[in-house]
């Protein structure tokens, strides 16, 4: 394409996901009436509901009477990470209990593993089933949003450099290394979903011996390879990957916040009616992810939209799009003449999957924007020790239904708890 085409496609793609842009009044928001609908939803939530959209974390762990520690650790660049920790359950509160790391994806948070409410969310199950349960939050989100020098908006440059092979090479290997210290367990499980996936085969494609610290890994729904994701909203960011980041940082939008109206648009895919599930077009998780209407519990998607959009940089989503693009799972791509700067060769390094040695068990599904199935089994073929590949018996099942899906217990949860029991 001619550099000049290029470049306007860009500036026109760039004013449609331009948050900061004071362009569209009120009025001529065409998704006004969703956001309205928005709020009459809420009103008609129960109060209990409202508040479960409302609360923190940790609030609303306590809310449901579960125990809850909030502990605040640094990663070596300087950010400030909060990790949220279920200790026991309700039915055994024995002090000697095997730890899991629950990592949470892209624009996520810890709420993800407890929104559903006991019995529901993951992170109550585990605890109940008697593990102690342990959900940090990465860089950039709500309640990682803090840095000992750097503020996210006044340096936000600054601030939001990093994409998530950052957070896998430092964030993660910080909080392992706290959870062991803190339990004194030489090893334990990680459970991630979608950019929790990506985290840990990074890290431990680089940083090899991290692969003693767990019994095993359960991936839902994996990220590694992204030549065949289906995504829209990443589709049109991959179209301008490589244009984007220099001008992302000229007009400073270095946290993703698409404009609402561009999400409407990109999500029109799924939003045909005026069901109650309109509303998740607007929000940018379900824009880059799908959803699945039998799964979505229609109460619950107010408590999920208080919660999510939880924060990213806008790197994270772009090192995706160069995957899209290159088909290879490899480090952050500066073009040719940054590549031979930072990595000294005119490609970015690929990841040493090879390196990851832990024992691996896989959760895909057919209907995934994200997780494209061929590209899992790429994954998977590539990882040394895949134990487990299970494709989830609902084939509509998306990207999301892991963390929120009506019957996530009973596709994913109780079959990994059953694995745990093994190991
Ligand atoms: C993005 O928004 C900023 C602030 O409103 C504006 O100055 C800039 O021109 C916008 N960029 C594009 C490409 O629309
Ligand atoms: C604690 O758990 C470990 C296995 O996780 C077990 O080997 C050990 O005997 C337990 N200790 C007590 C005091 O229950
Ligand atoms: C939907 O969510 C509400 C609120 O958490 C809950 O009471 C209800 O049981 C859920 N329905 C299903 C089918 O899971």
């Amino acid at each position: 394409m001619f550099p000049i085409i290029k470049l306007v496609l860009t500036t026109i793609a760039l004013a449609m996901v331009n948050n900061s842009c004071v362009g569209v009044s009120e009025e001529n928001d065409p998704f006004e009436g969703l956001k309205e609908e928005y709020e009459i939803a809420f009103k008609y939530l129960p109060i209990d509901l409202q508040q479960d959209a409302k609360l923190l974390v940790p609030d609303l762990i306590k809310k449901y009477d579960y125990p809850i520690e909030i502990h605040t650790i640094q990663s070596k660049d300087g950010y400030i990470l909060e990790i949220h920790r279920i200790p026991y359950g309700k039915q055994d509160l024995s002090d000697n209990r095997t730890a899991v790391y629950l990592q949470h994806g892209i624009l996520a948070s810890s709420a993800d593993w407890v929104l559903p409410g006991p019995g529901k969310g993951f992170g109550y199950i585990l605890a109940d089933a008697g593990y102690d349960v342990w959900m940090p939050n990465v860089r950039g989100n709500r309640y990682s949003r803090k840095h000992i020098k750097l503020d996210p908006l006044k340096d936000a440059k600054e601030f939001w450099d990093f994409s998530w092979h950052e957070i896998a090479i430092d964030d993660v290997p910080t909080i392992v290394d706290y959870i062991r210290e803190q339990t004194g367990q030489d090893k334990f499980f990680y459970i991630g979903h979608s950019q929790g996936t990506t985290l840990s085969y990074v890290m431990l494609s680089e940083k090899e011996d991290y692969n003693d610290q767990f019994k095993a890994i359960f991936s839902l729904a994996p990220i590694a390879y992204m030549g065949r994701m289906t995504s829209p909203i990443l589709q049109v960011i991959s179209m301008f990957s490589d244009n984007l980041e220099p001008i992302f940082n000229k007009l400073g939008m270095h946290e993703f916040l698409p404009r609402t109206d561009f999400l409407a648009k990109v999500g029109e895919k799924f939003c045909g009616d005026t069901s109650a599930f309109q509303i998740l077009c607007i929000n940018s998780l379900f824009a880059v992810s799908g959803f699945n209407r039998k799964q979505m519990n229609s109460t619950l998607v107010p408590v999920i939209m208080g919660h999510t959009p939880a924060g990213s940089s806008s790197k994270q989503l772009i090192h995706y799009a160069q995957g899209i693009i290159s088909g290879k799972f490899r480090q952050w791509d500066y073009g040719s003449i940054g590549n031979l700067r930072n990595y000294g060769s005119l490609a970015p390094p690929k990841y040493k999957l090879e390196n990851v040695k832990v024992p691996v068990y896989i959760y895909y599904s057919q209907n995934d924007w994200l997780s494209n199935t061929n590209d899992v089994d790429k994954l998977a073929n590539e990882l040394r020790n895949v134990q487990g590949r299970f494709l989830i018996a609902d084939s509509r099942f998306s990207h999301v239904d892991y963390v929120y899906g009506i019957e996530a217990p009973q596709l994913v949860y109780y079959e990994i708890l059953d694995i745990m029991e093994k190991h």
